[in-house]
């Protein structure tokens, strides 16, 4: 079975735009990969400063995704630093990537010209996310277009480490996930920094404020409309199989449809399907010991994996080991 490795970032507060773009594509390659998750909590240390903060999203990610069914039977489940093979490996790599490659990274380059401060950490953020891919001789990655850019790297490293050492790693291939990005409440790209998001863990009132502010166009009620300009739509299908998407289009072309009904609709669908997670979710949160004990599985599995690599490296680059 080929391996496939995704990093996630411990920053709170899910939305539809994550759950559909990385959790559930994340879920279903439990079934046909080997897949390695982890919370990428080294990363996170790039641009939040704050103790407490670190380690409530750390527990929290991992309370989330076990809520949403990541099952560590078929998912080797772990937090990024209690694995610190990947620190070691990050200097080994840092030392064959040239500078260039890093500073002309899209994301090092938007992220410096918001208020993130510049560091060195920041600029080589894709150097940690290729270690982490290559201590686990990984085979896939499931890449948005935000991270293309990062597996890009991720290859030229491994492949230069390569010709330098000896073949050692396995080159990573993207494993492409979603058609089409989720759009927010105005139509741009749902993000929690945009704030035009629908939460999948808030209370009802909450989310009723996010879904009644939807954007919608004004064609009036007895007027055929586009479904495909209209981001209802876009949010509503992500809940449907190609029949009822089918059906709510056609209730968009013969009229009268409201968008106000078609927002209730959706509220109630957006808090059924939620609503065991939610309830699993408080339970889970409770039971600080089950979380730890999972994570602990996870991270013994996970080191077993790394300090094989990490001697084959050493080995390969000239680190005598004792
Ligand atoms: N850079 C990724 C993001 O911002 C997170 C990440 C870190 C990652 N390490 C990874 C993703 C390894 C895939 C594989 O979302």
């Amino acid at each position: 079975m080929k391996r496939i490795l995704s990093g996630i970032q411990p920053s709170g507060n899910l939305h539809l735009g994550n759950y559909f773009a990385m959790i559930k594509p994340i879920l279903d390659y439990q079934e046909k990969y080997e897949s390695y998750v982890l919370i990428v909590n080294l990363h996170a240390l790039t641009s939040s400063f704050n103790r407490e903060k670190l380690q409530k999203n750390t527990l929290d990610a991992a309370a989330d995704f076990l809520a949403l069914g990541i099952d560590i039977k078929k998912s080797i489940f772990w937090v990024q630093s209690d694995v610190p093979e990947v620190m070691e490996l990050m200097w080994y790599i840092s030392c064959l990537t040239p500078l260039g490659l890093l500073e002309r990274g899209h994301a090092y380059k938007s992220k410096k010209q918001s208020n993130i401060p510049s560091s060195l950490g920041l600029l080589s953020y894709p150097v940690l996310m290729a270690a982490d891919i290559l201590l686990f001789q990984t085979d896939r990655v499931p890449v948005g277009p935000d991270q293309k850019q990062h597996l890009e790297i991720c290859r030229d490293i491994a492949i230069k480490f390569n010709s330098t050492y000896g073949e050692v790693f396995k080159i990573p291939e993207p494993e492409i996930t979603m058609r089409e990005t989720v759009p927010g409440l105005d139509g741009q790209k749902m993000s929690k920094s945009l704030d035009n998001y629908i939460s999948i863990f808030s209370d009802e009132k909450t989310l009723k404020k996010q879904v009644m502010g939807i954007v919608t166009d004004s064609t009036p009620v007895d007027e055929p409309k586009d479904p495909d300009k209209c981001t209802l739509f876009k949010l509503y299908s992500l809940f449907l199989d190609e029949k009822g998407r089918q059906e709510l289009r056609n209730r968009y072309i013969n009229p009268p449809l409201k968008y106000s009904e078609v927002k209730k609709e959706l509220l109630g669908i957006i808090i059924d399907y939620f609503r065991p997670y939610k309830q699993k979710r408080k339970e889970i949160e409770e039971d600080r010991e089950l979380i730890k004990s999972a994570l602990m599985e996870g991270k013994e599995k996970a080191q077993a994996v790394a300090s094989r690599t990490i001697s084959q490296v050493r080995d390969a680059i000239g680190i005598l080991c004792p």
